[in-house]
Parts: C-alpha cells; structure tokens; sequence
C-alpha cells in the first residue's frame, strides 16, 4: 500500500533456481547481499523453478531443492513479512508473459548468449529449447514486477541486457508499458571461486566435490575442503591476482568477518597457510551452523512454508498478473469476458 508523501521504494527482483545444492557462492554472493536491501527497497526473491527444468531434474530432487532454497532465503534473514518471496511456477503470469516475449524476441539473440552457447555445448544432442528461450523467462520474471534493480552476478549481465532490449523493444511498438530495469551491482559484491580451480566461478553444478561448499555442509565436510583447497607455493597470505587461491580465501574470510584484506594479511604475516586455513574453515562453519539449524526446522514445518510460499505468490500473482494484462491489451488480444 502506498503512503502519500512517502516516496514509493524502488522495485528489486531476484531468483536462485533449484538446479543443484546452493553453495556458499550464492550465499555470499547473492543472499547476504539480499538481506541488506529488504529494508530499503520493495523485494521480490523467486526460487526460480521454471528455469530450473530446461536441464532435465528428477522430480523429487527438483521438490527437496525448491523448498530448501526457499527455507535457506528465510534463515538467511530474509523477512517474509518484509519481502515478497514465491515460487515461480506459482505464479502463471510468468509463463503466459515468457511466450508473448518469446514473439518479440529474435533466435539470432538468443543463439548469441554466451551461457547459451556453453550450456548448449555441455548438452550438445539434446538442448532443450527451453534452454535457448530461459534468458526471455528471466525477462518477464523481471519486467511483470516493474523492476528497478535486478541484483545479479556478472554471468547473468548479458541476460538483464537482453531484458531491457525487449522492454524498450516493446514499450516502442505500443506504448511505455514496462520499467527498463538496471542492474544492481552490490558495492562489496563478492565473487567466490572454485576451491579448486580458483580462477572459475564457484558452480553447484561442478563435477569435483571439493571445489564447493554447499550451505548445507557439515562442519567436518567444510573443514575437509578448505584442507584441500588449493594454494600456491609462495606460502604468503596477500590478496593478489597471483594467488588466486589464496585470494580467493581472503575474500571469504572477509565476507563473512567484515575484516579488510589488508588486515587479513597482516595478522598471518610470516605464518604460512595453515593457520590461516583452519580459521577460514571456522568462520564458515560458524557462519552457517545457524543458517542449517533454521532450514532444517523450517523443513520440519511444512505448514508453515506453505503459509509462506502462498501468501507469497498471492502477492506476485496481483501484481504479475497488472503487467500481463497491459500486455495482452495492448497486443491485441480480447480480455476475457467477466
Ligand atoms: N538466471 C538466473 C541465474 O541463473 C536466475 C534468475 C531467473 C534470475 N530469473 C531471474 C535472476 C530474474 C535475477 C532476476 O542466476
């Protein structure tokens, strides 16, 4: 509801899909990030299913990662009262408004995406369409919201790019119709790094293990990995793009304690990495013991999310559902008899 004389607060609109297990990229990342913008601005976080099936899932993975996602946006602090928080496929308006995109958007873009040209490589025989078409989903998740800000990493950029290039494609052939979001890059955005190959992106979807740290870890899996994690040989704690490892588990440590890198190199000056390792393992631990505690009873309470996942999607749906009717007028279609 809006109060006059109180300025309307800017529209942000996120989503993490249930693909695979979250790790502490996306923590860090993405909902740490997320926690602190619920006071600000009017947030709509989606645990973005409809995306999640352009690679194929088993259906009772595909129910578990739904509602954990959901449980771990809530125990990482995001307020249900506060946010708007919903599963995409709650929602019909996403869909129904990704199909009436899809018309104004052209192959030749699609086919451009550089994680479409990935992906499809990985899948080669067998990419689904959906695959080619999921950055116009992400589109009309975005634009049925009105978005301002779009919180995203640098992989999904081309994406939101592509987002607004349908918004202003399609507010010129009829008349403003959507907001053009920006993108909202967070001033301590950090990027965590595969702890084994520390020059790519942290992925849930990697295929060794030990180059993630899923939020659901337990402490001794956690202590294990960042054990393993690789170094180098310089045996110096300095956040240099030399020693990518090692800056890589600076930043970890300087997320989640809030010391700078510069302070981090000073209190293990001339000690090597041991130490330094085994305090990066504590942090962590001791950052998600909380975190775990609280998804798995929420998990418990089925009632409860469900109290939550609905009212939720009963807000999104009202709004989605404002943008698709503009839409559906102005193209041309005849509303539907009351
Ligand atoms: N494509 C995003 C990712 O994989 C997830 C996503 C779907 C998203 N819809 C969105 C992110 C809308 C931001 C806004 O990370």
């Amino acid at each position: 509801m809006e109060v006059s004389g109180e300025q309307k607060k800017k529209v942000i609109f996120s989503g993490i899909q249930p693909s695979g297990d979250l790790t502490i990229g996306n923590y860090l990342g993405a909902l740490k990030n997320w926690v602190k913008l619920q006071n600000e601005y009017d947030c709509y976080f989606c645990v973005v299913d409809l995306h999640a099936i352009t690679v194929r899932q088993e259906p009772k993975d595909l129910r578990r990662r739904t509602l954990e996602v959901l449980s771990i946006y809530i125990a990482a602090g995001i307020d249900p009262e506060k946010n708007t928080m919903f599963i995409q496929s709650h929602v019909p308006a996403h869909s129904e408004a990704s199909w009436l995109l899809n018309c104004y958007t052209y192959v030749g873009e699609l086919s451009r995406m550089t994680q479409f040209k990935d992906k499809s490589k990985k899948y080669e025989e067998s990419v689904a369409a959906g695959l080619l078409n999921y950055p116009v989903l992400m589109a009309a998740d975005i634009l049925l919201y009105q978005t301002d800000l779009v919180p995203v990493g640098v992989d999904q950029k081309q994406h939101l790019e592509l987002t607004r290039d349908l918004a202003t494609r399609f507010n010129h052939a009829y008349s403003p119709t959507f907001v053009i979001p920006e993108p909202y890059i967070p001033k301590a955005g950090a990027k965590i790094m595969d702890l084994q190959e520390p020059t790519k992106k942290m992925s849930k979807s990697s295929d060794n293990p030990n180059s993630f740290i899923l939020m659901m870890d337990p402490p001794e899996v956690i202590r294990k990995k960042i054990a393993r994690a690789v170094t180098d040989s310089l045996g110096v704690v300095r956040y240099s793009d030399e020693q990518p490892g090692v800056k890589n588990l600076m930043t970890i440590l300087s997320v989640i304690t809030g010391m700078t890198p510069e302070e981090i190199e000073a209190k293990y000056e001339g000690q090597g990495y041991a130490q330094f390792k085994l305090d990066v393992a504590e942090a962590i631990v001791k950052e998600l013991e909380p975190i775990q505690a609280k998804v798995k009873e929420l998990l418990d309470d089925k009632t409860y999310l469900e109290n939550i996942y609905k009212a939720g999607a009963g807000k999104a749906n009202y709004v989605a559902t404002k943008t698709l009717r503009k839409m559906q007028k102005k193209i041309g279609f005849i509303p539907v008899a009351k």
